[in-house]
């Protein structure tokens, strides 16, 4: 609780930060940008020179777990040159970098705090209690620089589908993880786990995970992510999350899944499914920019430069560049612009999470056989099974020790095969076919 406290202690008055405010003073004053003199001129003639301020302290010092951002009120003739005063003020205070934010007619000195990389940042159970009712179609990212607990809406029309972006390091899987198990513990949502790294195997024995469990090699997630794609508007499900880690090399490995992601991002929203992509860097080659377009929400950690960021955000002038790992993020959407820190799930949470409800290997779906007429054999033969259904078929057999009923293979099969739901007939040769495999 005490950490808790000193990492949110909003607004800090100590002597530490009057001394930098006053360094961030001294620089402008001695660029001569403090102040200027004005004539004034009396009605009797008389003329006098006048000091005015054009650079001001505003407010307290903002203190968040990775920065210090000192305030300045600036009169627009000095604006651009303060703009500039990056390097300056970084000498000045003895910090590697600073960056320098315009907002309106403040201007914001954010200073990199130091020995923020010791520092226990924003757990999951700290943003969460903040204000622990996030409403279903929310999912948590972690606290904003007003020390505000930040959610994402993704039922929202102008948010619909959100795209993590950074480069490695920068926290991607985690912030995803923090996502995941947000939207577990809010409920009323099914999610779909697609990772090749792994990272969300810890959160994937949920009951709300969609077949049972995480898809990772790119084949696996390419058949998951069809299903899903051909879903939408034929199928009424409730909400769900579809997340996607690694995107750019699941798409290298199979360009198909390209496809699918763009039918999702353009109809998926209707249909109740979210997209959250992680990815390396902007998505522009692998999805496509119409698809990238359909993606509004850019979550956006540390970037290789000026263009990357570019790239990530859309926007210029975000400093995605000088963002500092470690779940330091941007959110950009639209016109709005907001820095965070994303939230940790810690090792022992998920240890917990693990043993409450261990992972398992999910109900892969198959493609749908070809027809026997296309391969021109005549009859129907066995080989229009799918041994994925024999195989599934199997494991009920070896978990209850007795045959599933015809309506159990109907259901599996509706769920997992794009052609639908085996007949009576279909179904009681797929049982024989299992149960001779059995011997
Ligand atoms: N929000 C956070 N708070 C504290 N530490 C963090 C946070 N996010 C990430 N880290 C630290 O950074 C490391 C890398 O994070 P993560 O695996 O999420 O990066 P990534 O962006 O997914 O990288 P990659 O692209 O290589 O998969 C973590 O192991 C953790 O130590
Ligand atoms: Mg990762």
């Amino acid at each position: 609780m005490d950490l808790l406290r000193s990492a949110l202690d909003r607004r800090r008055h100590g002597t530490h930060y009057a001394d930098r405010m006053h360094r961030i003073l001294g620089v402008c004053q001695d660029c001569g940008l403090l102040w200027h003199e004005e004539r004034v001129s009396y009605r009797n003639g008389q003329v006098e020179l006048r000091r005015v301020d054009d650079v001001e302290p505003v407010g307290e010092v903002v203190v968040t777990p990775q920065y210090e951002k000192y305030g300045l009120r600036v009169r627009p003739r000095v604006l651009n040159r303060i703009k500039n005063l990056g390097p300056q003020f970084a000498y000045a205070l003895n910090v590697p970098t600073t960056t320098v934010e315009v907002d309106g007619n403040v201007v914001y000195v954010r200073v990199p705090r130091p020995g923020a990389d010791q520092d226990p940042l924003v757990t999951f159970e700290q943003a969460w209690r903040i204000a622990p009712d996030i409403p279903r179609g929310s999912v948590l990212l972690g606290i904003d620089e007003d020390h505000q607990q930040l959610v994402l809406d993704l039922t929202a029309p102008s948010s619909a589908h959100a795209a993590v972006i950074g480069m490695t390091g920068s926290g991607k899987s985690t912030l995803i993880r923090t996502m995941v198990l947000s939207a577990q513990m809010i409920g009323g949502a099914e999610i779909a786990l697609f990772d090749p790294s792994r990272g969300l195997r810890p959160l994937s024995g949920h009951p709300s995970v969609w077949r049972g469990g995480m898809f990772r090699s790119a084949e696996e997630c390419e058949l998951g992510l069809e299903v899903l794609a051909n879903s939408i508007g034929r199928r009424r499900r409730g909400l769900m999350y579809v997340i996607v880690d690694e995107v750019p090399d699941l798409v290298a490995q199979r360009p198909r899944i390209k496809d699918h992601l763009a039918r999702i991002a353009q109809a998926g929203r209707h249909a109740g499914m979210h997209l959250i992509l992680g990815a390396q860097h902007p998505l522009a080659t692998e999805l496509g920019s119409t698809t990238l377009r359909n993606i509004a929400v850019r979550l956006v950690g540390r970037v290789a430069d000026r263009n990357a960021a570019y790239n990530a955000t859309g926007r210029r002038d975000t400093g995605a560049e000088t963002l500092r790992g470690r779940g330091d993020f941007i959110v950009v959407n639209g016109a709005t612009l907001r820095h965070f820190q994303a939230a940790y799930v810690p090792d022992d949470w998920l240890r917990r999470w693990v043993a409450r409800f261990p992972p398992r290997e999910p109900r892969l779906p198959v493609r749908p056989a070809r027809s026997p007429s296309h391969v021109g054999s005549s009859g129907r033969g066995l080989d229009e099974i799918p041994d994925s259904v024999v195989e599934e078929i199997r494991r009920f057999m070896r978990k209850n020790g007795r045959r599933p009923s015809l309506n159990w293979v109907y259901r599996m099969t509706r769920e997992c095969l794009p052609s639908g739901g085996f007949g009576r007939d279909k179904a009681q040769r797929a049982i024989d076919a299992a149960v001779e495999g059995l011997g």
